[in-house]
């Protein structure tokens, strides 16, 4: 039975077009919904424009109640169905509640070699450690923050000269073939770990 993914963004969703993108033949997955917890998030009309259905619910309402938000985000993805939730560039913090109701069945991607760098502004955080390599990783995701099972790790060198917004363009381009590749297995049964280099 081919999976159904539902993927979770709040901005341009480049790593959701490029799982989207991805999800064709005999994949054993089909994107079944994009959500995002911003209206504006240019990633909705990449979404519409592959013919995926999208659903914006909006977190601002909510406040510091995070139960009842997390309830509309449950309720709005069951409806879907999903088998799998991708979260790709989604800014919000999951408590445990959401993230043990799909448990084994949600992954992340995160803009670090982790365990390193857990959390925000990895790239200045690689370079500021004088790192001589930096990367993206896939992991199942529980309930601490960017912990979980590593799925797929890529690397790339840390050039001389480097920014943080270079290093970051360099590992997104890493990011657009992990993702596929660690989700690809994902669906298929497949959770031996995945290196690019
Ligand atoms: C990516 O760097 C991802 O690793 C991080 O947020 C960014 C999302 O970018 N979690 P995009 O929306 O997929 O372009």
């Amino acid at each position: 039975m081919t999976k159904r993914v539902a993927i979770l963004i709040s901005g341009g969703g480049s790593n959701m077009v490029s799982l989207v993108d991805s999800m064709t033949g005999d994949h054993p997955a089909c994107p079944c919904l994009v959500l995002s917890n911003n209206a504006d998030a240019g990633g909705l009309a990449k979404a519409q424009e592959r013919g995926v259905s999208t659903v914006v619910v909006d977190h601002r309402p909510y406040g510091e109640d995070r139960v009842s938000y997390e309830k509309q985000l449950i309720d709005a993805l069951e409806a879907e169905q999903p088998d799998i939730i991708c979260l790709a560039g989604f800014m919000r913090v999951l408590t445990a509640h959401f993230v043990n109701h799909w448990q084994g069945r949600m992954l992340n991607i995160h803009p670090s070699l982790l365990p390193k760098y857990r959390g925000l502004n990895t790239h200045a955080r690689a370079l500021e450690a004088g790192d001589s390599e930096a990367g993206c990783t896939v992991h199942e995701v529980t309930p601490a923050l960017d912990d979980g099972p590593i799925l797929g790790q890529a690397r790339v060198p840390v050039l001389a000269g480097d920014t943080a917004d270079l290093l970051a363009k360099r590992v997104l381009v890493q990011e657009h073939l992990l993702y596929p590749a660690v989700l690809q297995h994902f669906a298929a049964g497949d959770k031996r770990q995945i290196n690019l280099t």
